[in-house]
């Protein structure tokens, strides 16, 4: 039987589930090109701001048991404009680029917007869950604030517009969020951003681990599999199939992929393991997609789509 794992968010079309997330090796332009010669079925590109940041003091990142990874990068990134033109070079490795924006202000979004809108991006992602700059609370926890961000951003251009969610833990925010995405007609979703503001201790030394922030971290990796896969159920069962959903959070397996896809993701963004394992995660994970698709007698990601059942 052969099985594509062929699918699209906002119909832009990818040629497997699995792409790299905004977060990891994803800043430089080498680092971009690497991904264009990668297995990634998109390019998705840093978290880029108005102006060029070195992000946070090191140590920022640590490895945490096995499962799980802290972070706070403090959103290094060689600005905006870099992107703009990277977005150009790029389009000769043939996939989809995905600019992610993140404002300071409602205007530096409006700005940023404005540029990805005239740029060769194909989509863009408004990162809305960003947990690591001192002082910025989650625009994506202020609902009034998310209302006035899509009035002045979802009109500015006709590429598809997505946000990149933090994560939601009652049923209460995810109606608030899906009313807005609807209303605004927001083209996609990423669910989830990193958990926020997470602390890790050296009981030997006594101290934090991370130095930022007074040790506070966004947590990945597999730890928070379950808390991605409720967000994605969550919005899949609120925007019944007009908004597209990229799943991301704790994705390291086809398992996994698979998982996501019952639960109503079109796309899978892998950010972790890509840290931890490099490009080959793209290809095992959409293999052993390929896999599971077969055992259960799927033949695209379209038939298997939101098929999650529940217990009677
Ligand atoms: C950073 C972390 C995030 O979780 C994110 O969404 C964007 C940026 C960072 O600290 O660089």
């Amino acid at each position: 039987m052969s099985v594509s794992t062929k699918t699209s968010i906002a119909g832009v079309e990818l040629d497997s589930y699995v792409c790299n997330a905004s977060g990891p090796k994803c800043t430089a332009y080498s680092e971009l090109a690497e991904l264009g010669k990668s297995d990634s079925s998109a390019i998705i590109m840093k978290t880029c701001t108005i102006q060029p940041r070195e992000g946070n003091p090191k140590p920022r990142l640590a490895r945490i048991g096995e499962h799980g990874l802290v972070q706070s990068m403090g959103l290094p990134n060689l600005g905006y404009k870099k992107y703009v033109e990277f977005s150009t070079k790029l389009k000769k490795y043939g996939k989809p680029i995905v600019a992610s924006v993140a404002g300071f202000s409602l205007n530096e979004y409006i700005t940023l917007v404005e540029a990805f809108q005239k740029s060769d991006v194909d989509l863009i992602e408004v990162n809305v869950g960003c947990p690591n700059i001192e002082g910025k609370p989650q625009v994506g926890y202020d609902f009034g604030q998310m209302r006035d961000l899509l009035s002045l951003t979802c009109g500015l251009g006709k590429k598809p517009l997505g946000l990149k969610l933090p994560p939601y833990f009652d049923p209460a925010h995810w109606d608030a969020m899906a009313d807005l995405i609807l209303d605004y007609r927001v083209s996609f979703v990423s669910c989830i951003n990193s958990l926020g503001n997470t602390l890790t201790i050296d009981p030997w030394t006594r101290k934090t681990i991370i130095k930022p922030k007074k040790g506070l971290a966004g947590l990945s990796g597999e730890t928070i599999k379950p808390i991605s896969l409720a967000n994605v159920r969550a919005f899949c069962e609120r925007l019944g199939g007009k908004v597209s959903i990229f799943a991301v959070g704790g994705g390291v397996s086809g398992v996994d992929a698979f998982e996501f896809l019952l639960a109503g993701a079109d796309a899978l963004q892998v950010g972790t393991a890509f840290e931890i394992n490099g490009a080959d995660c793209f290809t095992y994970i959409n293999k052993g997609l390929i896999t599971m698709l077969k055992y259960h007698g799927f033949s695209s990601i379209e038939e298997a789509k939101g098929k999650l059942e529940y217990l009677q």
